[in-house]
């Protein structure tokens, strides 16, 4: 397949569009990597230019055509238990201070933004449910900007690579497994609510108020400064007071917010909103 070029005029215009529906920024060095990636769309779609494509994106929009235009500019990249140092703290020490702080009166409001296909909000439930803890006790909702992989996260079946970092003894107690291929068991799928979601647009994040507990993680790395800044300070008025922000490790809220009380337990760097 041969790529069709694209001009640094309709870069720009491609690259303004993505960024002010999705707070995403592209930067010039992903140039090559649009035109690779999106001709192959243009191709299926008859459309012999950019110029067409943005046409089409801008008069008649359809949500499959803007999720696949985010896809490709992001990665889905996820998998089970990821940064276990951070879950780790997260279950051994943040719930439980939350759950202190709310017994007997009201249950955990936990929350995955970004979430992909869904390991993350999975492997959520899957610590808590170690815990031994009754589902009425939390409640975990898990959202997403592209409807593909919301989709695929509700199917909840996973291959090797998914799945390489879950302790064995998980294995066989929240899985189907046959072959390469592992389904998980309802008891963990009906813990999680999926939803679309546009983090960087307040305006669609109403069913997302009262958290406790938000992790945002490999997330704010496709964002400018102006669109972290908008995308935390959602996510703060998300969070309850004294609730928690959970980020990637290799992200960090300097320059962007002195809002929250950034505190360190086991070398993990969390944000509580005082
Ligand atoms: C690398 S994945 C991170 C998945 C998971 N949180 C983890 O750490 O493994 C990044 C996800 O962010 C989503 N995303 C990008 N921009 C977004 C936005 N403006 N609102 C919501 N989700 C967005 C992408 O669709 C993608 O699924």
């Amino acid at each position: 397949m041969l790529n069709i070029h694209i001009s640094e005029s309709s870069f720009r215009d491609l690259r303004d569009y993505i960024y002010d529906n999705s707070g995403i920024y592209v930067s010039d060095s992903k140039k090559y990597l649009i035109e690779n990636r999106l001709s192959r769309i243009l191709q299926e779609k008859k459309l012999n230019s950019f110029e067409d494509y943005i046409k089409l994106l801008k008069f008649s929009p359809n949500g499959d055509e803007l999720t696949r235009l985010f896809d490709a500019v992001t990665t889905n990249e996820t998998y089970f238990f990821r940064e276990p140092q951070q879950l780790n703290v997260f279950s051994e020490s943040i719930f439980p201070k939350v759950f202190e702080q709310k017994k007997g009166v009201k249950n955990i409001r936990i929350w995955s933004a970004a979430c992909s296909t869904g390991e993350e909000p999975y492997t959520i439930s899957m610590m808590l449910m170690e815990k031994h803890l009754s589902t009425n006790q939390f409640e975990i909702l898990a959202s997403d900007l592209s409807t593909g992989v919301l989709e695929s996260a509700k199917r909840a079946i996973y291959n090797s690579y998914s799945v390489r970092n879950i302790p064995e003894s998980y294995h066989k107690k929240y899985f189907t497994i046959s072959g390469q291929s592992y389904t998980l068991n309802a008891s963990v799928k009906n813990t999680v609510k999926f939803m679309k979601a546009n983090l960087i647009d307040n305006k669609n994040l109403k069913s997302f108020r009262g958290m406790d507990i938000i992790f945002c993680r490999n997330v704010l790395i496709y964002f400018d400064t102006k669109s972290k800044q908008k995308v935390v300070s959602n996510l703060y008025d998300s969070l309850n007071p004294g609730g928690y922000l959970l980020i990637g490790s290799s992200e960090s809220l300097h320059n962007v917010t002195r809002a929250f009380r950034p505190c360190v337990i086991d070398k993990v760097i969390m944000y509580q909103k005082v």
